[in-house]
């Protein structure tokens, strides 16, 4: 498979959170709901924090107090996305029960932009007759509604971006009733090089100044919208996206829909677990679960490490063709406790012997017991006994055997030692809630 792993290279960044002390909901939706409810941004001014009930000591509501979840149109239906795609999606998203397992962003990504106006405001081409009733829609549904745009002059599929548009656009999609912005840097790469040639510092800035630019411009509307950077993890976004008012940002290149990019993806993330928390996420791309020709175990293993990840969960399959089997995995509610669970602390590698790896990720537990989510992977091409290979609870901090909880076999295992043994598939996973 030729991968790389980043494993303990990454400096310190200089990273500021924002806020402390807004509750979170019970489950994963009621944190979801209260994040995109009660959300505003990093530079949120007083009358934002009016608008909703934060908890004694709290000084700012949170945006995305945990992982955003929802859905997306990219991965499944790229270009060709339509208003009627986003309001079957919408529909099954509670039919399915996916809402109420916390997926409540229905984001439309790329291509749904027109031309501007003689004013210069932004217009849905015609495949989104009206952008303003597909929202209120969404909406009626108890869902939220995210969109799409570029700081370039042209977004990645060449359709309108927002350059020189910054506050208009802005200003538009709060008009709309838009919860969610994925910025995309696609064509503003150019504008980058073309001022600054040889000069990576300089475009650094540029870059920053851009995401920056729309990041006021979503304060200055008074709507609450997440804000999602995508710019494929160039010069260490991980670093200087919160400054920025990311409260998540892409961290690799696009995912596809195939066992070998989606791993690579996934374990590359080694190392990034200390930039993440309540209200900034790192972004290892949407889900491909559901997509493609993954096999149940490589999508178990897909949404698992997404889980250990911390990740935001945003499916990308086709809901009107979503098989029970797809389902299950995707509204497992222990796998989906894990990626939102309100320590807020992204996983990391513990072992890796080859093709088997341990991650581990530190939950938050009962009162006065540890407790942690482990994962035990098998990227390889036959099963693994794990025969030479311990579970490492020592260095995930655990003294001596613990109570274990198998999560995919639905199980309770009782007391398992460090030497005890797991059938781990060909491209599977066994994941492990233990305390
Ligand atoms: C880039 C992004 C993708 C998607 C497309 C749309 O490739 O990384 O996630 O948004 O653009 O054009």
């Amino acid at each position: 498979m030729g991968m790389r792993v980043r494993t303990g290279m990454l400096k310190a960044g200089g990273l500021v959170l924002f806020v402390a002390g807004w509750a979170v909901g019970a489950g994963a939706q009621g944190a979801q709901a209260g994040a995109a409810a009660g959300a505003a941004s990093g530079t949120a001014t007083p009358h934002h924090a009016a608008a909703v009930r934060p908890t004694a000591a709290a000084t700012r509501p949170v945006t995305a107090a945990t992982p955003p979840m929802g859905w997306n149109s990219w991965n499944y239906f790229a270009g060709k996305v339509t208003d009627k795609d986003i309001r079957d999606t919408a529909d099954l998203l509670v039919e399915t029960g996916m809402r109420d397992a916390g997926y409540v962003y229905v984001n439309i990504d790329d291509t749904w932009e027109g031309g501007r106006d003689a004013n210069g405001k932004i217009q849905s081409n015609e495949k989104f007759p009206d952008m303003k009733a597909l929202a209120d829609y969404v909406h009626s549904k108890g869902l939220k509604l995210g969109i799409y745009s570029s700081p370039g002059a042209k977004t990645c599929a060449r359709f309108e971006g927002s350059l020189g548009h910054e506050e208009q656009d802005a200003a538009t999609y709060a008009e709309w009733g838009i919860d969610y912005l994925k910025y995309d840097l696609c064509s503003y790469s150019g504008v980058m090089r073309a001022q600054f040639p040889n000069d990576p510092a300089a475009q650094n800035k540029m870059m920053r100044e851009a995401y920056e630019k729309m990041h006021q411009a979503i304060g200055k509307t008074g709507r609450p919208m997440v804000y999602s950077l995508c710019q494929y993890g160039w010069d260490s976004v991980w670093e200087w996206g919160p400054q920025v008012g990311a409260n998540l940002w892409r961290t690799t290149g696009d995912i596809s829909a195939n066992f070998d990019r989606m791993s690579l993806i996934g374990r590359s993330q080694a190392g990034l677990a200390k930039y993440a928390g309540p209200g900034h996420w790192n972004d290892p791309d949407m889900l491909e679960v559901g997509n493609g020709r993954l096999t149940l175990d490589e999508n178990r293993t897909h949404m698992t490490l997404w889980a250990m990840l911390a990740a935001p969960l945003i499916a990308g399959n086709n809901l009107t063709e979503m098989k029970p089997e797809i389902a299950a995995i995707l509204m497992n509610k222990e796998a989906i406790a894990i990626d939102q669970d309100a320590l807020g602390k992204q996983g990391d590698r513990v072992l890796a012997d080859g093709p088997l790896e341990i991650w581990a990720k530190p939950l938050k537990g009962g009162a006065g017991h540890k407790s942690a989510a482990v994962a035990i992977f098998n990227f390889g091409e036959t099963a693994s006994e794990m025969r030479k290979d311990s579970l490492h609870l020592k260095e995930m901090g655990f003294a001596g055997a613990v109570t274990a909880r198998d999560v995919w076999a639905g199980k309770d295992l009782g007391r398992i030692g460090d030497d005890y043994k797991f059938t781990v598939p060909r491209h599977g996973v066994v994941l492990l809630v233990v305390r």
